[in-house]
């Protein structure tokens, strides 16, 4: 191999990280580490489903195998995730999904959640004018969910399977129920304590307080009746029947914002997706509201020209010119970025040419830049807001079928389990995507990103997301589909993984389980994964680097079409599933 010690690197993340707090079964498991997979990524001939839980990637397999295409598959497979992997799988939530067909056809639909129509710019502000935690927790924080209409949309839009079949396996796997496995336990575990905050969360997920160990069956009737009613009335008993006024009730008794009216008037915005090439490749984006297709475009374009690639994969060079890439586009992201039906977002500009050469020639080859010199500045008390919270929020899949048809889909409660509140007599999780706003604009969110005015709260927004569900092509044919969980974390672990595989030539399983790296401009820190190289370590030190380990780092999910077979890679250390035929 050309780059030893990278795949040495590799082999020595395999062993599966000591989780705090999972149950003492899944602790014990733990402790062991996973045998030595393959470095191979599974490979399929007909069709490929790559998601973060594997009972969810079987299902869309199956559609497949049934004759369903690549939508049919991901409709399927959006719904059991809200069974089966309720961390950040949803019905409460929001995302975005790219479609390509194998005709060439694009479709990039924006079911991101909107600010309720009685939400405030100061409504996350207490009396000291700072804002509180109430984006995060309780009934306020919710934006109106926009992932039942998201797959109903794409649904009508694509699909070829009838709705109530595409629906049907989430209904029995929700009914019927299924065994807690160690992904599933330790992100109980990990919610435990955003779950105890809401009785019905404690009665459903926390098993009235007793917990669910390894193996034990997990049953959620409630939610299948949602699914069994989404099923026969189609996504519309979420927005205007049975559904919509169970959870408009249930606001109302809360506190919580979102009303009747604000269901009704929700709508999937199908937007134009950013296009994009390098070397050779054409990239196909999402546009704002999610900062991810302008942030890709933009550090792809100042990496081409640099010398990043002459030392190997997670090489000092790597790192150090990527780092101050992602530097500089989470300067601008924090300053330009937001809904577009509210701001003037200037995307021509952060994608022009000459301006992502003017920000190429700032990188110093042998220096870090300390971010008070990149602009915007903002003031260096920022800084001191780090951000060392696990970053495994949000869930992404993607999938391939056998004409070629390719999905990449992120959707999320935003924090695991979103605000920890379940909607009583319904199942369904509420997401507490406010808080992707920026509740102060120059104030960073939880995840340590700072918003400017162009993120600011107002009615009916929709709030700047990282979510960067991605596909590529090569001589117009599908090559590679991708995307990530993992907050601020997704837009540079889906560009680590694209260069991986474009400018590296690994296969996407390398890829994905690369030791990973993130800049985000504030806090002026790069956080390296804990199994990153000492020596290259060491070398970004002495070029000025300030350095944190962390565990979390965006859960790349990928699909590469080769020689006419497709390759799927999701992180060996994890529980996710590339699953194929
Ligand atoms: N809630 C995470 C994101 O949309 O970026």
């Amino acid at each position: 191999m050309a780059h030893a010690g990278a795949y040495a690197r590799l082999l020595s993340m395999r062993q599966r990280p000591l989780a705090a707090g999972l149950t003492a079964l899944a602790t014990l498991s733990a402790l062991f580490p996973l045998p030595l997979l393959s470095k191979d990524p599974v490979r399929a001939k007909h069709g490929m489903v790559v998601a973060q839980e594997r009972q969810a990637a079987d299902v869309g397999v199956e559609i497949l195998k049934q004759g369903g295409n690549a939508v049919d598959a991901a409709v399927a497979v959006g719904f059991a995730l809200a069974v089966t992997h309720p961390q950040a799988g949803n019905l409460g939530g929001g995302g975005f999904v790219l479609i390509r067909m194998a005709d060439g056809r694009r479709a990039f639909l924006d079911f991101r959640e909107a600010a309720p129509g009685k939400a405030t710019r100061d409504m996350y502000l207490g009396p000291d004018g700072k804002p509180t935690r109430d984006s995060l927790v309780g009934w306020r924080a919710s934006g109106v969910p926009g992932s039942v209409k998201g797959l109903g949309e794409a649904h009508a839009k694509f699909g070829t399977k009838k709705w109530a079949e595409l629906v049907a396996p989430s209904v029995k796997l929700a009914r019927e129920g299924f065994p807690v496995d160690e992904g599933l336990a330790n992100a109980l575990s990990e919610g435990t304590k955003s779950l105890s905050t809401d009785p019905e969360s404690i009665r459903i997920f926390l098993r009235g307080g007793h917990g669910y160990q390894l193996g034990e069956i997990i049953k959620q009737p409630d939610l299948a009746a949602t699914l069994g009613r989404i099923a026969q009335n189609g996504p519309q008993d979420f927005y205007e029947g049975a559904t919509a006024h169970k959870i408009a009730q249930q606001m109302s008794a809360h506190g919580g914002l979102i009303t009747l009216d604000d269901l009704k008037n929700y709508k999937v915005i199908e937007r134009a997706p950013l296009e994009g090439d390098y070397k050779g490749y054409h990239l196909i984006l999402p546009p704002p509201p999610s900062a991810g297709g302008v942030g890709v475009l933009q550090m792809l374009g100042m990496l081409d020209g640099t010398k990043f690639t002459a030392e190997g994969p997670d090489s000092a060079m790597a790192v150090h010119f990527m780092a101050e890439a992602m530097r500089r586009f989470y300067a601008d992201r924090s300053e330009y970025l937001g809904d577009p039906d509210f701001y003037n977002v200037p995307v021509k500009m952060l994608l022009d040419p000459k301006y992502i050469e003017r920000r190429r020639a700032g990188i110093d080859p042998e220096h870090a830049t300390p971010s008070d010199l990149v602009e915007p500045g903002l003031p260096r008390a920022l800084a001191a807001h780090v951000s060392q919270i696990e970053s495994s929020e949000t869930t992404h899949f993607d999938i391939v079928d056998e004409q070629g048809n390719a999905v990449s889909l992120t959707y999320t409660l935003n924090a695991y389990f979103g605000n920890g509140v379940t909607i009583p007599g319904t199942g369904i999780l509420l997401n507490n995507e406010m808080d992707d706003f920026a509740a102060k604009p120059g104030s960073p969110n939880m995840f340590g990103v700072i918003g400017g005015e162009a993120n600011a709260i107002e009615p009916g927004k929709r709030p700047l997301s990282s979510m960067t569900p991605t596909i590529i092509t090569r001589d117009g044919k599908l090559f590679m589909v991708v995307g990530a969980p993992g907050g601020s974390r997704i837009t540079t672990g889906v560009l680590q993984v694209i260069v991986d595989v474009i400018d590296f030539h690994m296969n996407p399983q390398d890829a994905v389980d690369l030791p990973r790296f993130h800049h985000q401009w504030k806090p002026d820190t790069l956080f390296l994964q804990k199994n990153f190289d000492r020596g290259v370590e060491a070398k970004l030190t002495q070029m000025g680097y300030i350095i944190k380990p962390i565990e979390g780092v965006a859960r790349v999910e990928a699909i590469v079409v080769k020689d006419g077979s497709l390759e799927g890679g999701t992180e060996s250390r994890l529980w996710g599933k590339a699953s194929g035929y």
